[in-house]
């Protein structure tokens, strides 16, 4: 059941699935989105290694849309201000990526920086690590797969988790958007937006699609 208070759905492509060649006809491409969602991965955290700084800074000078950082890499607290300094608007931080003490120093690095706080959580993590952030989070980001590659196969048993977090959200922080990222197309959105989730992500039926625009206005209203 949607709760009033239900924040409205957004479409955040991850350039991940773009041509780094020609990144900027792709970020033109996708224009009619609400959010631009930036994938970091430190060979580490996660077995892929994506970018990180200079490409957020050359995107900040390309686009005025608004730019989601989800940072797959370990101990995130130690790079808050250089996302945040170089035009990151949303942080999402993992909450396996630390230990619980830095997850809240991460966030509270975020404060100081006025970005958007984001907590994400990985298939294996339950919805309830989410209880000790729960008031001060703009976001929760409950990843669909496995974090690590674009193109992945959507896990429907994290339609519960979703769920579960909304219900969460509903109880202690209505305003709290809910992304969801891994998966997302035609065949999982409506899902996934019913069970409570109102960010989506999308890498490859986004970019992948022959009409871009058409991808984007299908995954908002399906
Ligand atoms: C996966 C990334 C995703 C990825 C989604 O670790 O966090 O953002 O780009 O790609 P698709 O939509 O293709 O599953
Ligand atoms: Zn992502």
């Amino acid at each position: 059941m949607e709760n009033a208070a239900t924040p409205r759905i957004k479409i955040a492509p991850s350039i991940l699935s773009a041509d780094f060649a020609r990144l900027g006809e792709d970020i033109d491409s996708i224009r009619t989105a609400d959010i631009l969602h930036f994938d970091v991965m430190d060979g580490s955290f996660v077995p892929n290694i994506t970018f990180g700084i200079p490409v957020l800074k050359s995107v900040r000078r390309y686009t005025d849309m608004k730019l989601d950082a989800h940072l797959m890499i370990d101990r995130p607290a130690r790079y808050i201000e250089d996302f945040a300094k170089n035009g990151a608007d949303i942080i999402s931080v993992h909450l396996e990526a630390d230990h619980p003490r830095f997850i809240a120093e991460a966030l509270k690095e975020m404060e100081r920086c006025h970005v958007q706080k984001a907590i994400a959580l990985r298939p294996i993590t339950r919805a309830e690590a989410i209880l000790p952030y729960i008031e001060e989070v703009d976001m929760v980001l409950v990843m669909t797969v496995e974090p690590g590659f674009g193109g992945q196969a959507f896990m429907e048993s994290q339609v519960e988790i979703v769920r579960q977090v909304r219900a969460l959200l509903d109880r202690y922080n209505p305003k709290c958007d809910v992304e969801v990222d891994g998966g997302i197309a035609r065949d999982t959105a409506h899902r996934i937006k019913e069970a409570g989730a109102n960010v989506l992500v999308a890498g490859s039926s986004v970019f992948g699609a022959q009409d871009r625009a058409d991808a984007i206005h299908m995954l908002r209203t399906i």
